[in-house]
């Protein structure tokens, strides 16, 4: 396989293949609760877990399992969006997102989520790209209802935040239904 993009251009935003130089903005987007309450890896206390996240993630780029982008709005960070557990023999990968608080409600992530997907179905030849949300998540259930995605189910226990277990519902999108 080629090499993957490091840009994508959308009509209001960029997005750009995770770096060190974007730490700063990265840590201060995430220093807010509202922000990271339903996150894994919240890596917000202290900047150095900020860069020491980003460094992994370069490396999960070079064994192709994970590719996260950085939302650039007019040359400003605005949160990230990633494609993860890469699997290119079932065709099948994970998408997150998110936005700093002060980005919601403006459909970056609607553009972003669209850009990334025409990425994942007409480049990556995936068949399959599947969102795992935690049952409580209402703005993320909606948001993924909103862009298509079909609920599969509800996976049992399957994550490990803060010393509880939570459940988290599976979503995803096949090639024949994104548009
Ligand atoms: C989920 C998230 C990425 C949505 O980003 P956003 O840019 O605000 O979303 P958009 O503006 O593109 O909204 C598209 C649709 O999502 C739904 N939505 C977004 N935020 C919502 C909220 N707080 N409550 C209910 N629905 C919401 C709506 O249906 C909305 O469409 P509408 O405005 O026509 O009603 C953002 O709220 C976020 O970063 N949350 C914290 C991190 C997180 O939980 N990420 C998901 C992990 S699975």
């Amino acid at each position: 396989m080629k090499n993957f993009k490091t840009v994508l251009f959308g009509e209001n935003i960029i997005l750009k293949k995770l770096e060190l130089k974007y730490a700063q903005e990265i840590y201060k987007l995430r220093q807010d609760t509202d922000v990271t309450k339903f996150l894994p890896n919240k890596y917000h206390n202290g900047k150095k877990k900020t860069e020491d996240y980003i460094k992994n993630n370069i490396e999960k780029w070079k064994k192709k399992k994970t590719l996260n982008y950085v939302i650039l709005l007019s040359n400003r960070a605005a949160g990230m969006i990633m494609l993860s557990k890469l699997d290119f023999k079932n065709l099948n990968c994970e998408l997150g997102v998110w936005l700093g608080k002060e980005f919601w409600h403006k459909k970056i992530a609607n553009e972003a989520a669209h850009l990334l997907l025409k990425y994942a179905f007409n480049e990556l030849n995936m068949e399959r790209v599947y969102f795992l949300i935690n049952q409580n998540n209402i703005a993320s259930i909606k948001f993924f209802e909103k862009i298509g995605a079909k609920k599969e189910g509800l996976l049992r226990r399957a994550g490990y935040i803060d010393g509880k277990f939570e459940d988290k519902f599976v979503y995803s999108i096949l090639k024949e239904e994104f548009r």
